[in-house]
């Protein structure tokens, strides 16, 4: 079975070689996949696997020849839980998210990166994986990995709890930019509230990422560059997200590159 096709993200196991990836990393955006794989420096194209239903996927190697594969996940929590479900399927166990999000702190500049390291987990789809009081921790290893990453490349990097919600507009608590102008009572205030208990930034995976490693057995980490600061506008920065988007890469890939074979083993992954 494990061998076959998957549905979504249409490959196999045998599509991946004699020595099949343990590492993946994930981003919504299929273009990002793509440019991960094809057009980061150092990294090398093998072959394209994929573009099924908009989930572009390729397997790549990182500069030090170790191969991985650069998945899209698709846009929130439901598509991201089927695309992790295969990609365990095919024999990954180390996922990285690479997303972009929006800062609820001042400190958290626009085009800085912030690397998660626990979520406040409001998703529906995680809630089919785990009881809601279920921690949605990340992989304390492979977020050092990213840590020392974006050290080393002297990036303006952040790590803290992110607030990851189902819904970009309502659950992220745009008014002025939202077609929808009756914001349910108990989403008004939420933003500030989460300010208070020093939450960093919205984004809208890592909660159900970080749910699934624990119960799947898998390491889960994220980084996201920062494309809206939402202590002055609802609005995304092109801009900032040119940057944001790029450190975001160079790190993830670094920190691939450099994660120790030792914390590769199913006893780190519980
Ligand atoms: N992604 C989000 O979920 N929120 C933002 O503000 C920006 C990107």
């Amino acid at each position: 079975m494990e061998h076959e096709v998957q549905y979504h993200i249409g490959f196999g196991k045998k599509d991946l070689g004699q020595s099949p990836p343990l590492i993946a990393l994930i981003s919504g955006d299929p273009d990002r996949a793509r440019i991960i794989a094809q057009e980061t420096q150092g990294t090398v194209l093998e072959k394209e696997l994929s573009e099924n239903r908009g989930l572009n996927s390729y397997l790549a190697r990182l500069p030090n020849g170790r191969p991985f594969i650069s998945a899209t996940s698709g846009m929130g929590a439901p598509s991201l839980s089927i695309v992790i479900n295969e990609l365990y399927q095919v024999g990954v166990r180390v996922i990285i998210r690479v997303g972009t999000s929006g800062s609820i702190q001042s400190d958290v500049k626009m085009g800085s990166v912030v690397i998660t390291r626990a979520a406040l987990c409001r998703q529906g789809a995680a809630d089919d994986i785990a009881p809601k009081e279920y921690p949605a921790a990340a992989n304390p290893f492979l977020t050092l990995a990213l840590v020392n990453a974006a050290r080393e490349l002297k990036t303006d990097w952040h790590i803290g709890i992110t607030a990851s919600v189902d819904t970009f507009f309502e659950g992220q608590e745009r008014a002025e930019s939202s077609a929808n102008k009756n914001l349910l009572r108990h989403l008004h205030g939420v933003t500030e509230e989460y300010r208070a208990l020093g939450i960093l930034n919205y984004e809208m995976e890592s909660g159900t990422l970080f749910k699934m490693g624990s119960v799947y057995g898998f390491a889960a980490a994220c980084i996201c560059g920062i494309i809206a600061d939402r202590t002055q506008s609802e609005h995304p920065d092109h801009q900032a997200k040119e940057r944001a988007v790029h450190d975001a890469i160079r790190v993830a890939l670094r920190a691939a590159e450099t994660f120790d074979k030792e914390y590769m083993q199913p006893r780190y992954w519980r």
